[in-house]
């Protein structure tokens, strides 16, 4: 089975080369394919020294933040005598986000060498990759792999013959978008209720059964054989733009678009060429009216900020958003955008865990307003109030979920207020079908 979107002579495909390759998939597939080797090197080496090559390399986290993964890395104090834990984050909730299912379904052995590394340059001899429940495939995938990996004492007690332990093992978790924040996640692994927990203490302190530990996104460690294998000066070289965001990036593409998918491309690409060319731009008779490029918890954009853009973590902050996970959401002229930020708003409030009033209170009352304007019972003052509700909701939580959930509303209805306007003062519902304006 091919893999649609690899081909475009445009694109990297690092992470995603042998994406709609079975053989990819099994051991000696890997192997033939150059895997293991990076983690044969790795546990010959002192774990400040791949912690120095990762730093070199400017490789940031895929997971939404961009925070600096080997810095993130050096935070771990080695030889404090306690165990070190590694959470592999692939909870992978954010509404328009699937990178990291292709990784874990096409090359899950990818993920395991990076997981194997990356805790070697922790100290950690444990590693737990928390899987979103609902990914029945990448779940099975991945637990062949590491069974076929134990077996080949590739992870275990003696990794590679290395004398080292590591062991990676996979967790399930039960569909929940905020088990996805890294302190939920392990509570969540701990057999906890999904609640953020208060920061500091950071993980690196105190993290899974208190103890340090590091949580890193599939992608950010699937990267981290091909920094090994090729050196930090070839990864910082994929960069088109700002020398901060450096490597290739997995971008899914979704909505409204010719060409829906994943897209690998290096760091600076142009999002015009991004959209029009590698997607293959918009549906017939349709035009693009807004994106939201990272995730469905940053700002939205109109079209000339998006094709304005960098594709870097720069470049999307220049045009008022951010990179965050990747996941591109497009919206056409057929869209109601009010009705879609009704619904993201109504995903909010449904996954607040509701520790936070700001949060609890906010996400809902967010939701109620926007349906009420999109019900064609709006008023002028409901769009006031949101921008209100957003200020109280934006740096005031546990968690960065009350944020997400004003940041695309807001900037919405800065960018496209006519149309909210429009519901208001024609008092009419916007419930007709896509494609129907
Ligand atoms: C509500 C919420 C949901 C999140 N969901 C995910 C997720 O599904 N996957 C992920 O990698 N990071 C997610 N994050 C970010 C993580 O907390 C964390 O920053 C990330 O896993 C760190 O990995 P990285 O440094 O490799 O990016 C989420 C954050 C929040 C606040």
């Amino acid at each position: 089975m091919g893999y649609p979107h690899k081909s475009h002579p445009r694109e990297t495909p690092i992470l995603s080369k042998h994406f709609g390759e079975p053989e990819a998939r099994t051991l000696d597939g890997w192997k033939a394919r150059g895997g293991y080797k990076a983690l044969q090197q790795a546990l010959h080496m002192e774990p400040t020294a791949i912690t120095e090559i990762v730093k070199a390399s400017g490789l940031r986290g895929r997971g939404g933040a961009g925070f600096p993964t080997g810095l993130k890395w050096s935070f771990m104090k080695l030889g404090d005598g306690k165990p070190h834990y590694l959470c592999c984050n692939a909870d992978e909730s954010e509404p328009g986000t699937f990178k990291d299912r292709e990784i874990m379904r096409w090359t899950p052995h990818a993920l395991i060498e990076g997981c194997a590394i990356a805790a070697h340059a922790i100290g950690a001899e444990t590693a737990y990759i928390y899987i979103r429940g609902e990914f029945t495939e990448p779940i099975r995938v991945m637990e062949a792999a590491l069974a076929e990996a134990r077996a080949a004492g590739i992870i275990g007690k003696n990794a590679m013959g290395s004398g080292k332990r590591v062991d990676v093992w996979v967790h399930k978790g039960a569909g929940a978008y905020i088990c996805g924040e890294e302190t939920a996640l392990m509570n969540s692994l701990e057999g906890k209720r999904g609640n953020p927990r208060i920061k500091p203490p950071f993980p690196a302190v105190s993290g899974l059964f208190g103890m340090p530990t590091t949580i890193n996104n599939v992608e950010t460690l699937a990267a981290v054989p091909h920094i090994l294998n090729n050196g930090a000066e070839w990864y910082k070289a994929m960069c088109l733009s700002n020398p901060k965001s450096t490597g290739s990036k997995l971008y899914s593409v979704c909505g409204n678009v010719a060409k829906p998918g994943n897209y690998e491309v290096v760091m600076g690409f142009s999002f015009k060429e991004f959209l029009y060319d590698l997607c293959g731009g918009p549906l017939p008779g349709r035009k693009f009216k807004a994106i939201i490029p990272g995730g469905s918890s940053v700002p939205t954009m109109n079209m000339e900020e998006a094709e304005a853009t960098l594709m870097d973590y720069e470049g999307f902050v220049a045009q008022g958003t951010m990179l965050g996970s990747g996941g591109v959401i497009i919206f056409d002229d057929a869209q109601s955008l009010p009705r879609q930020m009704a619904r993201l708003a109504r995903f909010y409030a449904h996954e607040s865990c509701a520790q936070c009033t700001q949060c609890r209170e906010g996400t809902a009352w967010m939701t109620k307003i926007l349906e009420r304007i999109v019900a064609g019972q709006g008023t002028y003052e409901d769009l006031d109030t949101i921008f209100d509700l957003s200020e109280m909701m934006t740096g005031k939580t546990i968690c960065v979920l009350s944020d997400s959930c004003g940041a695309p509303v807001v900037s919405a209805i800065q960018k496209f207020r006519p149309e909210f306007e429009a519901l208001i003062k024609g008092k009419r519902s916007s419930t007709v079908a896509v494609g129907a304006r």
